[in-house]
């Protein structure tokens, strides 16, 4: 699965995401080590706590259902108005990193923007100097 690939999935992923609230919409496709695929929306409550991003809900699927080795994610995110060809790129909120921090390797891929223009990180680059017991 190419990044533009994993990208178009958390597209298809944010089709469905629950945002009635912020009326911002945001995908993730989560890449396990054995191939399989995750995907997640945010889903948002009238209470705004009990709400959850993409990359949670993505990485909460996964390992609910016993995976816990992971190669890298896609996120793709913006206002619900907002046409997906047009759509910048969203970086994952900083609980959404110490997730990953919790599963992944400091190596573990994230991938931002659109299929046509991607970016490219490591968790280490986004979450560097991580909290971990
Ligand atoms: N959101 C995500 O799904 N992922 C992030 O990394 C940042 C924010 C969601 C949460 C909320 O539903 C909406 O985007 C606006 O903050």
């Amino acid at each position: 699965m190419s990044p533009s690939q994993l990208l178009q999935k958390a597209l298809e992923a944010r089709r469905r995401a629950y945002a009635p609230y912020s009326h911002y919409k945001v995908g993730a496709c989560l890449l396990c080590e054995d191939g399989e695929l995750f995907l997640g929306c945010n889903i948002e409550n009238a209470a705004f706590g009990p709400s959850v991003c993409a990359e949670r809900t993505a990485i909460f699927k996964a390992v609910s259902e016993g995976k816990r080795k992971f190669g890298a994610i896609a996120i793709v995110g913006g206002p619900e108005d907002r046409p997906e060809q047009e759509l910048e790129a969203a970086y994952p909120c900083g609980v959404c990193r110490q997730v990953m921090a919790e599963f992944c390797s400091p190596d573990f891929r994230i991938f931002c923007g659109r299929p046509d223009a991607l970016q490219c990180y490591t968790l280490s680059e986004l979450l560097p100097k991580s909290f971990g017991l």
